[in-house]
């Protein structure tokens, strides 16, 4: 079995067809899936979501794009809402200088201020890092309550692996693997070692190849799972297996099914 570590089942691109999606995944072998929340709403659905499907677990908090969103009730209410027992994580947050959706330093102080939260509940963190890779390593260089986590939809290079390796988090690999000019992708899939991978789709986003171009969804990690086999030159249950456990691990999963 496979765990899509980083979907977004809850956004609207899945209104139509959602349980179709959750069937699929699970047709393929994608038998668990972490669903992870972008700002405060979205977090609320995340979690409902989770509280309504067995496979499904939760993270709660506010992506960098949405920055700007935080107000002064916005971490009560994250904070209630990560005491369901289907929060295995906080995020997505972190830093996007690329599209630079809210301004560069109230990233940083959201950011800051969201590492802290997390270390405080306890929850491993799910983190966003796009064009911001110096930043993102300085800030969690100096997160003080470390609890944990993994490095999602990673873009840095193996350097920057080794260091988030060091630090003790977890490097989570989407389906942009499958691309032809992923090059530095896969020099890190390569070099790092299968027990500090995760895969992931990033649903409804990034696609891998075959199906490049149409809406992801958790059925295809697959692809991706296959990829980093190929490229690692292991078995693919290995791959399955490893992945999975590792999965397990950083979030906490509880495995009643
Ligand atoms: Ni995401």
């Amino acid at each position: 079995m496979l765990i899509d570590s980083h979907a977004h089942l809850e956004l609207s691109e899945f209104d139509a067809d959602r349980e179709d999606v959750i069937q699929r995944a699970k047709e393929n072998g994608v038998e668990r899936i972490v669903n992870v929340g972008i700002n405060l709403e979205d977090s609320r659905n995340a979690v409902a979501m989770a509280e309504r499907y067995d496979n499904i677990y939760a993270a709660v908090g506010v992506h960098p794009h949405d920055a700007k969103s935080i107000n002064e009730t916005t971490y009560d209410s994250l904070r209630k809402l990560s005491e369901s027992d289907r929060v295995v994580a906080y995020g997505e947050i972190g830093l996007d200088f690329f599209r630079n959706l809210s301004p560069k330093d109230l990233q940083i102080k959201r950011f800051g201020e969201q590492l802290e939260l997390a270390g405080e509940l306890g929850l491993p963190v799910i983190i966003h890092d796009r064009e911001a890779h110096s930043e993102t390593v300085e800030m969690l260089k100096g997160w003080k309550g470390r609890s944990g986590g993994v490095i999602h939809c990673f873009s840095g290079d193996y350097d920057m692996a080794v260091k988030c390796l060091d630090m003790g988090f977890y490097i989570s690999i989407p389906g942009t693997i499958t691309y032809k000019k992923s090059e530095t992708l896969r020099d890190v899939v390569r070099r790092v070692p299968i027990d500090r991978l995760l895969v992931e789709t990033d649903c409804p986003f990034l696609s891998p190849e075959p199906k490049r171009g149409k809406r992801n969804e958790p059925a295809n990690v697959v692809y991706t799972a296959r990829r980093i086999a190929q490229v690692k030159g292991l078995p693919f249950e290995d791959v399955e297996r490893i992945t999975s456990e590792n999965t397990r691990n950083v979030f906490g999963l509880k495995m009643t099914l």
